[in-house]
C-alpha cells in the first residue's frame, strides 16, 4: 500500500506529488520519458504476442495469453492516461506511441518477433520479470498517480511470469507437450541476457536522478544484481544452465 508521504530521496516526508504542475522541470521531463518508455513496452509486447495468440499449442494456453494481451494493453493504457495528464505534449507523445511498430520500439526486447512457442514462454519468464522489477520499483514513487497504479499492474503481472515459469516447466519435463530441454535452454541463451540488458547501463545519470527524486527505489546496478541471483535460481529449478551475467550483453 502506498502512502501520501514520500518515503524516499531528496523529498522525503512531503506530501507526494499529485499533479505535473507541481514537479520541477527536471522531474517533469524525467517522467515523461520514463512513463513513455513503460508505455512502449507495454504496447510493443502486445504487437510480439498477438501472432502466437493465433498459433498457441492449447486453449489453456491460447486462454492465459489472451489474458496477458488484454492486461498489457491496459498497462499501456495506463500510462497514456498518465501521460495526457502532462497537457498538449503529453498527448503528442501518446499519438507516436500508437504509431509505433516492432523495430521502432525504445529497448532492443521489444523489437524482436519470437521464434518459437519456447520464445514465448521465455519472454515472459524473463522479460516481463524485468518489468515486474521496474514496476516494483515505482511502487512507493513519489508521483502519487503512478505509485497508485502499481498494485493491480504488480499482480497482474505476476501471473504472466508464472505463465511463462510453468510453460518452460512444461516443454522440459512434459513428453506431451513441444519442445524439449534443448529448445527450452536455447529461449533462454537469447532472452536472458537481452532482460538483464534492459536495466540499463550501470552509469545512468538518468537512473540515480530517478532514484535521488525519489521517482523509483533502486539504481541500475542493485535490481540487475538482484534480477540475476533470482533468475539463477529459476534456471537451476528447472535444471537449465544460467549464461553469465555478461554472456552475450550489448548494454552493461
Ligand atoms: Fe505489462
Ligand atoms: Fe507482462
Amino acid at each position: 500500500m502506498s502512502t501520501r508521504h514520500i518515503k524516499q530521496g531528496k523529498f522525503a516526508k512531503i506530501r507526494k506529488f499529485e499533479t505535473p504542475e507541481e514537479l520541477p522541470e527536471k522531474y517533469r521531463n524525467l517522467l515523461k520519458k520514463m512513463l513513455f518508455v513503460q508505455a512502449d513496452t507495454e504496447f510493443a509486447s502486445v504487437q510480439q504476442h498477438l501472432e502466437w495468440q493465433q498459433n498457441s499449442p492449447s486453449p489453456e494456453d491460447k486462454w492465459v495469453l489472451s489474458r496477458i494481451v488484454a492486461d498489457e494493453v491496459r498497462h499501456g493504457l495506463t500510462m497514456t492516461r498518465l501521460l495526457k495528464q502532462f497537457g498538449k505534449e503529453g498527448e503528442q507523445m501518446v499519438q507516436k506511441l500508437l504509431a509505433r511498430k516492432i523495430g521502432e520500439h525504445t529497448l532492443d526486447s521489444f523489437n524482436i518477433e519470437f521464434e518459437n512457442w519456447e520464445s514465448v514462454l521465455a519472454f515472459t519468464c524473463f522479460v516481463d520479470r524485468v518489468g515486474l522489477y521496474q514496476l516494483e520499483a515505482f511502487g512507493e514513487c513519489s508521483y502519487a498517480p503512478l505509485a497508485r497504479e502499481m498494485p493491480l499492474m504488480l499482480n497482474e503481472e505476476k501471473l504472466h511470469i508464472g505463465f511463462g515459469y510453468n510453460g518452460l516447466k512444461k516443454v522440459i519435463s512434459d513428453d506431451g507437450y513441444l519442445g524439449d530441454m534443448d529448445s527450452a535452454q536455447k529461449a533462454v541463451n537469447f532472452w536472458l541476457p537481452r532482460a538483464l540488458d534492459m536495466f540499463g547501463h550501470s552509469k545512468s545519470e538518468n537512473a540515480d536522478l530517478a532514484v535521488e527524486l525519489g521517482i523509483k527505489k533502486w539504481n541500475n546496478i542493485e535490481m540487475r544484481d538482484r534480477y540475476y541471483q533470482e533468475a539463477t535460481q529459476l534456471c537451476e529449478s528447472l535444471d537449465l544452465q544460467t549464461p553469465d551475467i555478461d554472456e552475450g550483453r550489448r548494454i552493461l
